[in-house]
This record gives structure tokens, sequence and C-alpha cells, in this order.
């Protein structure tokens, strides 16, 4: 059993979602919070909810996908509590759109986010977790790191690279017998704003938001992303408290990830078509 209460707990991309209700879940058990994100204003309020809960609170901008900035932020917050205990790599982005269409500059900037601003909050992390003596790596990936869906290869790959690598850490860690756990958390449809924010992304980038993309976007708003943040928060911090290495978020996610298991040459190309008739 990992207990939550009193340890340092650093989380990425605070300022909204499932990262929001994670750091509110961690205030509500006890711990000291290390909070992030891009987004200051969206920060600044869960900050704002995580200290009115009593929570000792550091705070502080970062994009992490800028690996130095990343490094340097890890040793802050070391120095800042002391010792730190667990890291939430949380922070992602959606992004949608046809392989044969996509450009290598879409791949850079959804694998900087999802894929290497994961590895880079582990590796700058880890050291402080092994010398707390009671460490826990949690990743973020997504039922996308079980299942493959179309036009998301860039989203699908970094969530599988994800699980692998979160999955390799747990092994290494047993063998070298150093103190850390890891867990793998995939989440199926959470009500958040992952699908409206990469529109907005896409509009900053200039670039022209088709009538198919809109109608995937309040698809998954109105249909798909059903699940509470709260909820799901609480399902993630259960499993940390109960030392798991692997959790899938949801009865959506928990269904299909059976269904991938039993039919795994079949199902993918069932799901796929079904996601065709709610998109339309
Ligand atoms: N919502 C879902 O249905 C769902 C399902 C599976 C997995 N996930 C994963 O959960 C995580 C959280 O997503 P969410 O649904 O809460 O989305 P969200 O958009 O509500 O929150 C994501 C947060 O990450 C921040 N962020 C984006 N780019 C960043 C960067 N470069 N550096 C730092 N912060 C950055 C955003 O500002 C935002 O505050 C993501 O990794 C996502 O892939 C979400």
């Amino acid at each position: 059993m990992t207990s939550i209460t009193g340890k340092v707990a650093a989380v990425t991309g605070a300022g909204s979602g499932i990262g929001r209700a994670l750091a509110l879940g961690l205030a509500r058990r006890g711990a000291k919070l290390a909070l992030s994100d891009v987004n200051e204003a969206g920060l600044a309020e869960t900050v704002a909810a995580a200290e009115a809960l009593g929570a000792t609170v550091h705070s502080a901008k970062l994009d992490v996908s800028d690996r130095a900035a990343f490094e340097a932020y890890a040793t802050t917050v070391a120095e800042h509590f002391g010792v730190v205990h667990q890291i939430y790599n949380n922070a992602g982005i959606a992004f949608n759109r046809p392989i044969v269409e996509s450009t290598y500059e879409d791949y850079e900037r959804v694998w900087g986010i999802n894929l290497w601003g994961v590895l880079t909050g582990t590796k700058a992390f880890l050291p402080h977790l092994i010398a707390s003596g009671d460490g826990y790596v949690i990743n973020i990936s997504s039922l996308n790191g079980i299942m493959a869906q179309a036009n998301m290869s860039h989203y699908v790959s970094a969530k599988f690279a994800v699980r692998g690598l979160t999955e390799t850490l747990r092994l290494e860690m047993a063998d070298a017998g150093h103190p850390v756990k890891a867990l793998s958390v995939h989440p199926g449809g959470i009500k958040t704003n992952i699908a409206s924010n990469a529109t907005i992304a896409a509009r900053e980038r200039g670039e022209e938001i088709t009538a198919k993309e809109i109608a995937i976007e309040k698809t998954y708003n109105e249909k798909l992303l059903k699940m509470s943040p709260d909820a799901a928060a609480e399902v993630i911090l259960k499993a940390v408290e109960k030392d798991k290495s692997r959790v899938v978020v949801g009865n959506d996610a928990k269904a299909l990830d059976l269904l991938i298991r039993v039919a795994p040459s079949t199902s993918l190309s069932i799901i796929s078509s079904a996601m065709k008739r709610i998109v339309r």
C-alpha cells in the first residue's frame, strides 16, 4: 500500500481536466503539491482550489516539451520541498489527421508533449523519487495506449509508447531494487476540454477547421467524453494507493480493453466502423 498523505507530488497539465482533478484529489488526501501547466490562467484556478482545501502548493508555468526547462523544474521542485515522492505525467493534447495528410511537424508537436514530455518528466524526477525512499511514477497513457484508432496515429503511437516506457520502468526499478513503482493509466472518455482544446490550438496555428473536424469535436464532447474528471482521478489515486502497475479507467475503456483481448484481429475494424457511425 502507498500512502499519499504527507507526500510531495508533482502534476503536469494541472490547469484543466484530469490534471486539475488529480491535484484536488491529492490535496484532499493531504499531499504537498508541485503544480505546473503551460496555461497560467487554468493553473491559477487549480492552485486556488487546492489551497482552499488546505494544501501547500508550489506552482510554475511549464511546457513539458521544453526538455531543459523540465529538467530545471524538477531540480527546483526538489530544492523547494527537500524531497519529491510522486510525478504525475499528465499534460497531453489530442490531434486528429490521417497519416497520408500528416506532416512530420504534426508528429513532432504531438510526440513532443505526449511522449517526450512524459519521458523527460520520468527521467528528470527519477533520481529524486529514488532518493525519497518511496517513489511513484504515474504516466497518463490512454485507452489509445491499448487500442489503435483511425486518424489518431500521432496520439496512439505516443500513448502506446508511454505504456511501454512505464511498464519497462516498473521492471527496471524492481530489478535494481530501487524504491520506485510505476503506473500506466488508460482512461476512456473523460469529460474534459481535450477535444475543444485541440480545435483551439489548431485555430491558433492558423489552420482552417473543416466541418468534419467540428463534427468530431462535437461528437467527443456530447457522446464520448462521459466520465467526470473527479471520478477518473479517484480511480487513478486508488490505483496508486494499491501499488498497481496498470489501471484502465471507465466502463467504456474496460469493455474495449476486454474486446481487444478476446478478438484482437477483428475488434479494431468493428470499433472503427462503430466510431464512423457515431461521428456521422
Ligand atoms: N479526456 C479524455 O477522454 C482522455 C482519455 C485518455 C487519456 N487522456 C489523457 O489525459 C491527459 C489529460 O488530458 P485532459 O483530458 O485532462 O485534457 P485537458 O485539455 O482538459 O487538460 C490538459 C492540460 O494539459 C496542458 N498542456 C497542454 N500542452 C502542454 C504542454 N506542452 N506543457 C504543459 N501542459 C500542457 C493544457 O494546458 C491543459 O491544462 C492527457 O495526457 C490526455 O491524453 C484524456
